[in-house]
C-alpha cells in the first residue's frame, strides 16, 4: 500500500510518499519546505505570511515528493492530509489541495489529526511500539500525555495548563535574544554551560498529570532583570532552562507510565528532537519501569513537522467516504 501524506499545519509545507510492505512502513520520499528562517526574523510565526508561503510551496513540494519516490499518481492507494490543529490559513492550503487531488485522481482521502500524526513517526522503523503505551507529545503548541490502548484508541491523561514545552523554549530564547525556533538554540548553548541557576519546576508535585510552563518563563525573565543580561551567563542559563523543562517532562511521563502500569513510552513532536530529553527518559524508564521499560523517539528529522508521519498514521485510519465533509479544524485536540 502506498500513501501520499500532506502536512501544512504551521510554517512547514511537507509531502511524503510511504509504502507499507509486509507490515513494515518505509519512506520513499520526504520533502519539507520551511518558512521558519523567514519567520525567525520576527521572533515567531506571522499566520498570514505562513499561509502565503504554503500557497507558493504546496504544488512544488508534492511534485518533488512524487518524483523522488518515483511514484506516479496512478500508483497511489490513498492521500492523507493534516486537517488540524494548526493555523487556519496554513491548514486550508493542505486540506483543499488534498481534496482536489483526491477528486481528480479518484483516490480515497484520509484526514489525520496532526497531534496523532506526530506519534506515528514512531511506526516508521524496524522496531515499532506495542500497546498499551504512554504517549508524550511535546511540540511548539502542545504538551500532552495520553494512554494508547490500540490504533486510534487513546485516553487523555493530562496536558499543559498554559504554555507548551516548545513554546517555553521559544519564549525563553526570545528573552535571551536567541532566534526562533528557540529549542535547538537553547540546547546548543546549554552544551557549553552548567545548570547553575535554580529555576522552578511548576506543578512538579501536583498529583495530576498536568504541566505548567509559564512560571518558568517568568522566572527566567526575573533572572535576566537581576543579572542585567550578563552575556557570560548565557550558557549556564540555557543549561538551567533545558534541565528544568526536561526534569518536569521526565517526572510526569514516568509517573504516567507507573500509574497505568505501562512499560512502553512513545515520544513525539519537535521537542522530542532534544537529546537530553531522550537520555533522561531512556535512563529513567530502564531503571524504574518493569522489564526495563522501552522509550521510542523518532529520529530528529521525523520529530519536527513532516508529511511522513501523516502518511504513517493514515495506514491505520479508514478513509472518509464523503471527501466534501473533510474540513480544516484549527482547534482539534487530543482531550475530547
Ligand atoms: O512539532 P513542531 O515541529 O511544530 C509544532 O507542531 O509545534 O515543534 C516545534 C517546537 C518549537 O517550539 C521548537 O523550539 C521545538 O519544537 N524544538 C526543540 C528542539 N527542536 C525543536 N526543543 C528543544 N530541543 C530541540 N532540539
Ligand atoms: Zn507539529
Amino acid at each position: 500500500m502506498i500513501i501520499l501524506g500532506i502536512e501544512t499545519s504551521c510554517d512547514e509545507t511537507a509531502a511524503a510518499v510511504l509504502e507499507q510492505k509486509s507490515g513494515r512502513i518505509q519512506i520513499l520520499s520526504n520533502i519539507v519546505a520551511s518558512s521558519a528562517s523567514l519567520q525567525s526574523k520576527y521572533g515567531g510565526i506571522i499566520p498570514e505570511q505562513a499561509a502565503r508561503e504554503q500557497i507558493k510551496s504546496i504544488i512544488p513540494v508534492i511534485t518533488e515528493a512524487l518524483e523522488q519516490a518515483k511514484i506516479k499518481s496512478e500508483n497511489l492507494d490513498a492521500i492523507a492530509v493534516t486537517y488540524g490543529p494548526g493555523l487556519i490559513g496554513s491548514l486550508l492550503v493542505g486540506v483543499e489541495t488534498a481534496k482536489v487531488l483526491a477528486k481528480v485522481w479518484s483516490k480515497p482521502l484520509i484526514p489525520v489529526n496532526h497531534l496523532i500524526g506526530h506519534f506515528y513517526a514512531n511506526w516508521i522503523s524496524t522496531e515499532t511500539p506495542t500497546f498499551p503505551c504512554i504517549g508524550l507529545l511535546v511540540s511548539g503548541g502542545h504538551t500532552d500525555l495520553v494512554l494508547f490502548t490500540a490504533h486510534g484508541k487513546y485516553e487523555y491523561l493530562g496536558g499543559t495548563r498554559d504554555d507548551a514545552a516548545g513554546e517555553c523554549f521559544d519564549k525563553c530564547a526570545r528573552l535571551l535574544g536567541l532566534p526562533y525556533p528557540g529549542g535547538p538554540q537553547i540546547s546548543k548553548h546549554a552544551k557549553e554551560g552548567k545548570p547553575l541557576f535554580n529555576l522552578p519546576r511548576p506543578m512538579e508535585h501536583s498529583k495530576d498529570l498536568d504541566f505548567s510552563f509559564s512560571g518558568l518563563k517568568t522566572a527566567v525573565n526575573n533572572l535576566l532583570v537581576a543579572s542585567r543580561q550578563d552575556p557570560e551567563q548565557l550558557s549556564n542559563l540555557c543549561a538551567s532552562i533545558e534541565e528544568a523543562i526536561i526534569d518536569i517532562l521526565g517526572k510526569k511521563t514516568i509517573a504516567a507510565a507507573k500509574t497505568h502500569m505501562v512499560e512502553q513510552i512513545i515520544v513525539a513532536g519537535g521537542v522530542a528532537a532534544n537529546l537530553k530529553l531522550a537520555e533522561r527518559l531512556t535512563a529513567e524508564a530502564q531503571t524504574t519501569l518493569p522489564r526495563s521499560g522501552k522509550v521510542f523517539i523518532p529520529p530528529p528529522y521525523l520529530c519536527t513537522d513532516n508529511g511522513a508521519m501523516i502518511a504513517a498514521a493514515a495506514f491505520f485510519i479508514k478513509p472518509t467516504k464523503d471527501i466534501n465533509s473533510i474540513q480544516a479544524d484549527p482547534n482539534l485536540s487530543l482531550s475530547y
